[in-house]
């Protein structure tokens, strides 16, 4: 196990941003501290051949000037959509950032995908990785609470990217962090995810509104398109999609050692699974990607990435019916989502 930090760039106002690269003998990953971005994960194929299976861009300005699709980036405060932009806790109304249609997605115009997080390596039982710091103040993009971050990334010596989460508060807020990585199992850049079979353990999703808004309905997946308790093709009923295929939340167990979701690229034989204890995961096809200029010069076109955002429920806040995203100065925020990487012959 090893980790390697160097300078990834330098920020508008003068600030260093460190990238750190963490390998074993099999795989490796690399983190950079704006955003606490993922910029990289490379995994052999069946043959061994590594690959970038990673969407994103080579150069901090990049990241900086033209992210707006949250490549491998931290989402938050609340991650995902809240309706209106607002939300009422404890009798008091919040407003936050309308910057998608009238409703606030990822935190709103000054994301967690933003900033800046001071990293820090360390090593645990677990294996090698980086913690990610960061302080958001009460006040920031709206929400309450001065609320203290620590995400962990960490990679096993069995291929796992474990991300532990945790936050505390001083004031009652909901909170809702995932990674927004978005995956190509053939390697970045080398087409579209529409032939990976994807295996969801969920049989409930949310429907949404034209804006992704849950309307509140969860509804079963049995004999529809959103059924992938059998293993298919993301491709197979895709196009019934209307919004041009899969941005929804598929309701999980939430527990940890069951895997919650396998994707498998058969040409190159990738396989990778994806353990949570959310009681979620937004499952999006990549349907905004629309010829961005990513990676070593690479065309990213609808499709040709997916994510699997695991999360609470979207619109928490406003919708009494979900599983509670408040956290209090006596109960903190705490997550755990593993991916994990393997071959298949
Ligand atoms: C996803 C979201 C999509 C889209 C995307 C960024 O998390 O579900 O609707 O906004 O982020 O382009």
């Amino acid at each position: 196990m090893n980790v390697k930090q160097s300078v990834f760039g330098t920020l508008p106002d003068g600030k260093i941003v460190n990238q750190f690269i963490i390998s074993n003998d099999k795989m490796s990953f690399s983190v950079i501290e704006y955003g606490a971005i993922i910029t990289s994960i490379c995994v052999p194929d069946r043959k061994g051949k590594i690959s970038d299976v990673s969407l994103g861009f080579d150069t901090l300005e990049d990241y900086v000037t033209r992210n707006d699709k949250y490549f491998g980036a931290i989402v938050g405060r609340f991650a995902n959509r809240i309706k209106g932009a607002s939300f009422i806790l404890n009798n008091r109304t919040y407003q936050l950032d309308k910057n998608d249609n009238d409703n606030c997605l990822h935190g709103g115009k000054n994301g967690y995908d933003k900033m800046f997080w001071q990293g820090q390596i360390f090593k645990s039982a677990a294996g090698t990785g980086v913690k990610f710091f960061r302080k958001s103040e009460n006040g920031e993009q709206g929400f309450p609470g001065n609320l203290s971050i620590e995400i962990e990334y960490i990679l096993t010596e069995n291929n796992e990217i474990v991300m532990n989460y945790n936050a505390k508060t001083d004031k009652d807020t909901p909170v809702n962090l995932t990674n927004h990585t978005y995956f190509n199992l053939a390697g970045n850049g080398n087409g579209s995810i529409r032939n990976h079979v994807l295996f969801l353990d969920s049989d409930k999703y949310l429907t949404v509104d034209k804006f992704l808004i849950p309307d509140g309905n969860i509804v079963s997946v049995t004999n529809n398109a959103f059924d992938f308790t059998s293993a298919k093709e993301i491709g197979k009923e895709i196009d019934s999609i209307s919004g041009g295929g899969y941005d929804h939340c598929f309701v999980l167990s939430g527990n940890i050692e069951k895997c919650a979701a396998r994707v498998y690229e058969p040409k190159s034989g990738r396989l990778m699974e994806m353990y949570t204890d959310q009681p979620g995961v937004q499952f999006y096809s990549g349907n905004f990607l629309g010829g961005i200029k990513g990676k070593n010069n690479k065309k990213y076109n609808i499709h040709d990435g997916f994510c699997l955002e695991t999360q609470q429920f979207p619109d928490a806040p406003n919708k009494s019916a979900f599983p509670s995203c408040i956290i209090t100065s006596q109960k903190p925020y705490s997550a755990k989502t593993i991916y994990k990487f393997s071959v298949k012959a």
